[in-house]
Order: structure tokens, then sequence, then C-alpha cells
């Protein structure tokens, strides 16, 4: 099996995280496994986690209908961790997945360490932004 720092490096939004960095970000991200069909995040409620896809699909659905699918590399979670505000969408599996999740307040002080990786998540909620715009 490939070392956490391996497998995280693989993720777009680390890809300039130096590898001691990707160990200790390994360590603070902890390994959570979903089955098909369980519901992580919930649309309007709270959430305190910050969650990258190593291996499995989910949905993102708004107002009941659905906006994205999200694979392996993706990440999701972090807009109620920016703004400590409810989720914006409801994220359900739609296979068994095995993600990396980290908690709110450990998810700050790292993007705070790392301005390309507040750049890339930029990227991300700017695009999610616009897709919402859209739709
Ligand atoms: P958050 O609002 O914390 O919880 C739900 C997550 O779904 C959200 O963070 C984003 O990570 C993700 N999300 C919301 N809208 C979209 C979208 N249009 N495309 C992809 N992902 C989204």
């Amino acid at each position: 099996m490939a070392a956490t720092e391996e497998t995280l490096g693989r993720v777009p939004l680390f890809s300039g995280v130096k590898t001691k960095d990707l160990k200790k970000l390994g360590k603070r991200m902890q390994e959570r496994g979903f089955s098909e069909g369980d519901t992580i995040t919930m649309e309007g409620e709270t959430g305190l986690g910050f969650f990258v896809i190593e291996e499995g699909n989910a949905t993102v659905s708004r107002n009941g209908r659905i906006v994205r699918s999200l694979g392996p590399g993706d990440f999701f979670g972090e807009i109620a961790l920016i703004d400590k505000g409810p989720r914006s969408a409801t994220v359900v599996a739609s296979t068994d997945m095995r993600c990396r999740g980290m908690t709110a307040w450990e998810f700050k002080p790292f993007v705070e360490e790392h301005p390309d990786v507040a750049w890339g998540l930029m990227e991300t909620v700017v695009e999610r932004l616009r897709a919402a715009e859209a739709a």
C-alpha cells in the first residue's frame, strides 16, 4: 500500500505541499470509510469535517438536485469550515468510499501555513460558486 504522504501528494490541492509536510498532514487527517448510500454532509446542517477522497465516488446535491459528482483527488466540506455556516450541499457516497478527514480546528492552521493550498481552495470555491450561479 502506498505511504499516506504519497496518496495525499496525488491530491491536486496538495500538489505544492512538501513531503515532510505531507507526512504531518497524514497524521492530522484520519482515514474515514463510508458505505454506498451514506450521507456525509447534509445541506443546512452544521459540520466539522473537511474531506479528501482517496477511493470511490460521491454525489453533491442542492435543493434535492444532483449538481456534481466527486471522485478520487476531489475534496469537499471546505465551505462550512471557512465561514462556520451551514453545509451548502448534501454529499452522499455513491459507492463505498475511503476518505481522509480533517477537523475544522486543524483545517484553518494548515491552510494558513500553506498559501498554495489556500489559493487552490479559492480556485475551487470560485468554480463551485460559478456553477451554483449558473444552475
Ligand atoms: P460544505 O458546504 O461544507 O458541505 C457540502 C460540500 O459540498 C461543500 O462544502 C463543497 O465542498 C461541496 N459543494 C457544494 N457545492 C458544490 C458544487 N457546485 N460542486 C461541487 N461541490 C460542491
